[in-house]
């Protein structure tokens, strides 16, 4: 169902890999809300990706760009103005990526440089994103950016590995370039922290399945999809949330406030009880 709530406005979205992908939803329903928008990723992985079909369907142009790079983020923010024709509304960050993860490197046993090279792709490159555009003057007023987040920032989940305390320095980055971005510019900055959702990043972690059946049964409205997120960054976007800023959101069925549920306290006690 279309409210029009993106009309008129125009946006980058980072990060649709392929139809999984948080931001292929995203994209799909930003159309559908009549949003215009550029669609971006990172050169190596467009070549492994189907953008060109969401860019087809959404009437939309492609520019590649390196989100560590700079030079590459400036291209692109210079481009989008041009092929819409006008300053940005909205900007989804949705990029993440560990190389310990993808090498099985435990969390005690990280190789640094992988580190250091996750960091930059999933936590440093919305600094870069921002300060992109802030550098440009290249927001309208009362836009909106939003970064996808996960829980582990706040929490422990041993197997989330160094993708934890990236995703505590990117909700960190939002704060810290929300207020600048508000007072400088009326901008608003947020991250939505997402239930885990079956995309090529999300299932790069070990236990996946697990996982994603655990939150499922410890949250009483269940995970939140893909659309699900799609849908709030729509709400994010429009003008029904002009003044939220500085915050990480949970769009997560609840699970964050959870201590435990009757479903997983069951399984609990029935697999104590088998051995
Ligand atoms: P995805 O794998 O479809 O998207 C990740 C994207 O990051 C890909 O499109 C990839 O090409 C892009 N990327 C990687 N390196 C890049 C670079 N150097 N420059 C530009 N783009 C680059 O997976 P998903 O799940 O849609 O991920 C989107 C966001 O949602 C990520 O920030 C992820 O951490 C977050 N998230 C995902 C959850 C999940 O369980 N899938 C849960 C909570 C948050």
């Amino acid at each position: 169902m279309s409210y029009n709530l993106l009309k008129g406005k125009r946006g980058i979205i980072f990060g649709a890999l392929d139809e999984n992908s948080i931001a292929w939803k995203t994209a799909e329903r930003v159309h559908e809300e009549g949003g215009t928008f550029v669609l971006t990723n990172a050169p190596v992985a467009m070549r492994m990706g189907q953008i060109n079909e969401l860019a087809e369907k959404t009437g939309s142009q492609i520019i590649p760009a390196d989100a560590t790079s700079v030079e590459d983020l400036q291209n692109l923010v210079e481009k989008s103005m041009e092929i819409l024709g006008g300053k940005i509304d909205f900007v989804l960050h949705s990029i993440g990526m560990s190389i310990n993860v993808r090498k099985g490197k435990h969390y005690t046993d990280q190789n640094y440089e992988f580190t250091k090279k996750g960091t930059d792709v999933s936590a440093m490159s919305f600094h870069k994103v921002m300060q992109t555009l802030y550098k440009a003057d290249a927001m309208n007023e009362w836009g909106s950016i939003v970064g996808l987040s996960y829980m582990a920032a706040q929490r422990v989940f041993p197997d989330y590995n160094d993708m934890a305390d990236n995703k505590a320095y990117l909700e960190s980055v939002a704060r810290s370039f929300g207020y600048f971005f508000g007072k400088d510019k009326k901008v608003r900055v947020n991250t939505i922290s997402q239930s885990p959702t079956p995309t090529t990043a999300g299932s790069g972690v070990k236990g996946f399945d697990g996982f994603i059946a655990y939150a499922d049964k410890m949250s009483p409205l269940g995970n939140a999809t893909a659309e699900d997120c799609a849908n709030y960054t729509v709400a994010m976007f429009s003008d029904l949330t002009k003044r939220v800023t500085l915050q990480n959101l949970y769009n997560d069925g609840g699970f964050s406030n959870m201590g435990v549920s009757n479903e997983v306290m069951e399984a609990f006690v029935a697999s104590e009880t088998k051995e």
